[in-house]
């Protein structure tokens, strides 16, 4: 008999892993990033929560990390933008004088059929999605090589934790800026854990399958809509914004220290190509 899953709850005690490191979350202020914020910060975390829009948003990420006993802090920047970035990390040493965890979340949509997608759609993907994390993910590789490893807060000079998707392997008509970002971030993922290891960098990342949040309002808001999703989902229930703040708290930790280069798929079974359950 097959039956309806429903998520651990969301407050969930997450057990305290990182305490005294240093976190910063790129487009902390909504959905998977926001939840990947205040998980850190539970693990006793400090977070610099970045954003671009929402002012108020961000502010309320902060001071939920503040209630749970760490340190927050809202920095306003473009990931695309390479000055920008710069400036935020500098922002981040004044703060917190060092980076310990890197999350590399902010991403976006903009889709279209391929023969109507404008260049502008499919630069704003890939400079968003894919730039956006190169130029993120330099800054840290600078720090932690620069910085080495300090063993009283983490066995490893630094962590960086791309947010990938179930696209970096599914390919998704109509969505073929976000799926080549994605793609994208598997390789450079990669190349980049082999090229830190050395240094006592870890790089991994977690591909989130259908998570409930503003991105994919349409696949979850009716019944109609959620009944069709669950034909994809073999564990037959939406991820929640909690379950990838979980796993990011795991992978920046000490715990998952002999995991570097790795894509972990948070998706309820989404890429088990859940068609060929019955038959084939
Ligand atoms: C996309 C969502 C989509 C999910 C599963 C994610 O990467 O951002 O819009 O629901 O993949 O297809």
């Amino acid at each position: 008999m097959s039956v309806a899953a429903s998520p651990p709850s969301a407050t969930q005690v997450i057990p305290v892993l990182l305490k005294g490191q240093k976190a910063l979350v790129t487009g902390a202020n909504s959905g998977i990033g926001r939840a990947i914020a205040i998980a850190l910060g539970q693990s006793g975390a400090d977070v610099a929560v970045n954003y671009v829009d929402g002012d108020a948003a961000a502010q309320e990420v902060v001071d939920a990390i503040i209630a749970a006993g760490s340190r927050a802090v809202a920095i306003k920047a473009d990931v695309s933008d390479e000055a920008e970035v710069q400036a935020m990390f500098q922002r981040m040493y004044q703060e917190y004088g060092t980076i310990d965890i890197l999350v590399n979340n902010a991403g976006l949509q903009r889709d279209a059929p391929f023969d109507q997608m404008t260049l502008a759609q499919w630069n704003f993907v890939l400079g968003v999605n894919l730039s956006g994390q190169f130029l993120c993910a330099r800054e840290a590789l600078r720090e932690f090589k620069r910085r080495g490893i300090v063993r009283e807060v983490s066995v490893a000079a630094g962590k960086i934790i791309c947010i990938s998707s179930v696209h970096e392997v599914i390919p998704w008509s109509s969505h073929a800026n976000y799926a080549a970002s994605k793609g994208g971030i598997m390789l450079m993922m990669k190349t980049l854990a082999q090229e830190g290891a050395p240094f006592g960098v870890r790089v991994n990342s977690i591909c989130p399958g259908a998570i409930r949040t503003p991105i994919n309002t349409t696949a979850w808001d009716t019944p109609a809509a959620y009944a069709a999703l669950m034909t994809h989902i073999p564990y037959k229930r939406i991820g929640e914004p909690e379950d990838i703040g979980r796993v990011a708290v795991m992978l920046a930790s000490d715990l998952s220290d002999y995991i570097t280069g790795a894509s972990i798929f948070v998706d309820g079974g989404m890429t088990l190509y859940p068609e060929f359950a019955t038959g084939g």
